[in-house]
This record gives C-alpha cells, sequence and structure tokens, in this order.
C-alpha cells in the first residue's frame, strides 16, 4: 500500500485563538528576520494577534492533529471609487521539514476559496525579490505579472 503523505493527514482549517502560539513560532522559524527583512511588515506577536482579531476569516492553519505544519494569513482591502475589492495574502508559510509535500498549496487554495466566497477579484503577494521558491510557488498558482518596488531608507540621526 502506498505511504500515506502529509498531504493526506493535514487538515486545513481556520485559526482558533489557542493556535496563536503556535503560528508565532512556526514563523518564527519560516521568516527568519535575515532572509525576510521586510522594512514594511516583520514577523512578531502584534502580526499574529492583530491580523487574528482584525480578519479571523482569514487566517487558516494546516493542523496534523499533533502539530501545526503551516499557516496562511491575509487582509481584504477596499479601495475608494474602485468597485474591485482586492485580497492579500500576507504571510505564508510551511514548516520546513514539510517543505514541498502541497501543503503550501492546500493553504493557498483555501485562502484563495475563501477570498472568492468574500467576491474579491483580484488577489495580490509580495516576497523579496530573491525567493526564488516562493516566486516559483506563486507563479505556478497563476500569479504574474511581478512588479519591481524599490525600498529607500534614511537615516534620522545622521548630522549632515
Ligand atoms: C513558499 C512555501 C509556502 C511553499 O510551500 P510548500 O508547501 O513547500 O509548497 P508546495 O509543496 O505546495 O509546492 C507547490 C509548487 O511550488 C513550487 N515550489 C515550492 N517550493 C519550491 C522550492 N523550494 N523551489 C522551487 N519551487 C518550489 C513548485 O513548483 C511546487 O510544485 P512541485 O513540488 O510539484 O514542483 C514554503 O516554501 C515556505 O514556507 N517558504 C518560506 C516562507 C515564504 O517564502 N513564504 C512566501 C512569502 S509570504
Amino acid at each position: 500500500m502506498a505511504e500515506k503523505s502529509i498531504k493526506d493527514e493535514v487538515d486545513i482549517r481556520r485559526a482558533k485563538i489557542d493556535d496563536l502560539a503556535a503560528i508565532f513560532h512556526l514563523g518564527e522559524r519560516v521568516f527568519t528576520s535575515q532572509e525576510f527583512s521586510n522594512l514594511y511588515r516583520t514577523w512578531d506577536e502584534y502580526e499574529v494577534t492583530s491580523l487574528f482579531n482584525m480578519e479571523p476569516d482569514l487566517l487558516f492553519v494546516a493542523d496534523t492533529g499533533e502539530r501545526l505544519v503551516g499557516f496562511a494569513m491575509g487582509t481584504m482591502i477596499e479601495k475608494a471609487r474602485s468597485a474591485w475589492s482586492y485580497g492579500h495574502l500576507l504571510w505564508l508559510g510551511v514548516e520546513p521539514r514539510y517543505a514541498r509535500s502541497g501543503v503550501g498549496s492546500l493553504l493557498f487554495e483555501r485562502f484563495r476559496d475563501e477570498m472568492e466566497e468574500k467576491g474579491v477579484r483580484m488577489l495580490m503577494v509580495d516576497t523579496q525579490a530573491d525567493n526564488y521558491p516562493a516566486i516559483r510557488f506563486f507563479r505556478r498558482k497563476g500569479f504574474d505579472n511581478p512588479t519591481d518596488h524599490v525600498y529607500m531608507t534614511l537615516n534620522m540621526q545622521r548630522e549632515d
């Protein structure tokens, strides 16, 4: 008989309050600050608790029954003077041990279905330009039109 894969064992469900610590700690392993030094969002406890507070419908976990092995969380954006609503997948992470076994796809599909139900017309994702695995992942999911974005900093401590 064929061996069961993690994909068959995992339940993709909405996050509950008791999951928040596990999500945070998994994120600490997945989004290491060096690799994911995004200027406008950093992975911290507040990111998890505030998204859970504001958009509890859009926070999903992959649960084996024993532990959480992934999560997806996002937000919806309504723009003034636009009939369209947008969805932003902010964080998608899979326990590195289970990478490439389909868990990310299950989480993404659940997130996309939820967005579709809410009437979202366009989904957005963003990641570092050199995060090739994620870019490949999102391309496989149908995302295209990658756009460069430049971050600049001004050191406010510097005396000229
Ligand atoms: C990106 C990420 C969520 C993918 O999760 P995953 O469970 O490994 O993805 P899947 O197994 O469902 O992969 C689906 C497809 O994506 C592509 N892909 C995923 N990981 C890849 C990798 N490391 N290299 C190249 N392609 C990859 C492949 O096309 C893969 O299909 P295949 O295995 O049949 O070739 C996971 O690698 C991760 O947590 N990365 C760190 C955090 C991150 O970058 N998140 C995204 C930005 S928020």
